[in-house]
């Protein structure tokens, strides 16, 4: 039995990670989340869920100790790159300081394995494809407090004997094809989302925020992932942790990139009066980045299900309808 305590499992991410993990019989699932940004219709039923900050340490003593938590899978964050730029306080304690207390109430407890998901954004600009052995150097605050999360996470390990395994995300997309669950908070200005949202609009349009990148287009390039795809890889990532018992850090994207433009086009493809405004670049974002899926594929030993652009734009479309 793996008893697994999920922070920002009331997210858009956290909620399909839990989706599969309460699939497993073997595994219990509690939920920590303030509903920040997370949504209680996302929360499993299945799960137990407490209210509550990841700076809260008494809170999370109590559950750790209680339910006899063995690993931790850390996603609670805040994530939009522009606000970060402009409230780094707020950035710097739910980021850097709430991860540092989740890690500190390791001490002396059962926990031994510790999943956190970090960002691509940590490597910065990058030519051509970016590996996990890439010198990294965060562009904007938001990168810059994944970092700190991935060096804290490593520090303490040893110490607190917890193997760790890490997650660098690319961009995360879609929704669940149980159609129970989808994304739906709108502040983190994720394009697919937007892209969804516009597909039911009678008037629909698209800000694409910088058109002079060095990039084929002028807009920036990203690697897509489907959100179940991602779920499931950490699914395998604690059964590797478990049976390894070892740590690791590992990218989370197909080794695509599309540019913004791209994507945009799918929606005028389908809906020719598709409006799309050139913006000011935003504060924080990088020019291109996709991953490399060497090790993706030689750790994981593992086929995605949802690796196509058009699917993926799609099930987050159908989940808007939904909505
Ligand atoms: N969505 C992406 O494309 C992407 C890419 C790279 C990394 N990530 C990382 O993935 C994780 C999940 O992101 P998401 O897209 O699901 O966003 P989300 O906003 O849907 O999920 C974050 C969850 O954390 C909760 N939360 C925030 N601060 C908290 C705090 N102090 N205490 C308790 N709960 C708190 C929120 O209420 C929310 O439910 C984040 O760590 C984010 O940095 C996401």
């Amino acid at each position: 039995m793996n008893n697994i305590l999920l922070t920002g499992g009331a997210g858009y991410i956290g909620s399909h990670v839990s989706e599969l993990l309460i699939k497993k019989k073997s595994n219990r699932v509690f939920i920590l989340d303030n509903l920040s940004t997370g949504h209680k219709i996302l929360i499993n039923k299945k799960s137990i869920f407490f209210k509550g900050d990841i700076n809260d340490r008494k809170l999370i003593n109590k559950i750790i100790n209680k339910y006899k938590i063995d690993t931790i899978i850390h996603l609670a964050a805040t994530l939009n790159v522009s606000e970060a730029e402009k409230n780094k306080k707020k950035y710097y304690k739910n980021n850097i300081i709430g991860t540092k207390n989740l890690i500190l109430s390791c001490k002396n407890t059962k926990v031994k394995n510790f999943i956190f998901s970090s960002s691509c954004s940590i490597y910065g600009n990058v030519r051509g494809n970016v590996d996990e052995k890439k010198k990294l150097n965060p562009r904007g605050y938001y990168a810059y407090t994944k970092l700190k999360g991935e060096e804290l996470i490593k520090k303490y390990s040893k110490k607190l004997k917890y193997n760790f395994g890490i997650f660098r995300y690319f961009n995360v997309a879609g929704a669940s094809p149980s159609g129970k669950i989808g994304e739906i908070e709108t502040s983190h200005g994720h394009l697919v989302k937007n892209i969804a949202i516009q597909s039911i609009r009678k008037k629909p349009k698209i800000n694409i925020y910088g058109n002079n990148y060095p990039t084929k287009d002028g807009t920036c390039i990203r690697d897509y992932i489907h959100v179940s795809d991602l779920a499931e890889i950490h699914i395998k990532g604690l059964d590797y942790l478990n049976s390894n018992k070892k740590s690791f850090i590992l990218n989370c994207g197909y080794g695509r990139g599309y540019s913004v433009l791209q994507i945009v086009n799918v929606l005028k493809k389908i809906n020719k009066k598709l409006k799309i405004n050139f913006m000011e670049r935003r504060l924080g974002d990088i020019a291109q980045i996709y991953s490399n899926t060497k090790k993706f594929k030689k750790m994981l030993k593992w086929k995605p299900k949802y690796n196509d652009i058009n699917k993926i734009i799609k099930s987050a479309i159908i989940w808007e309808r939904k909505l």
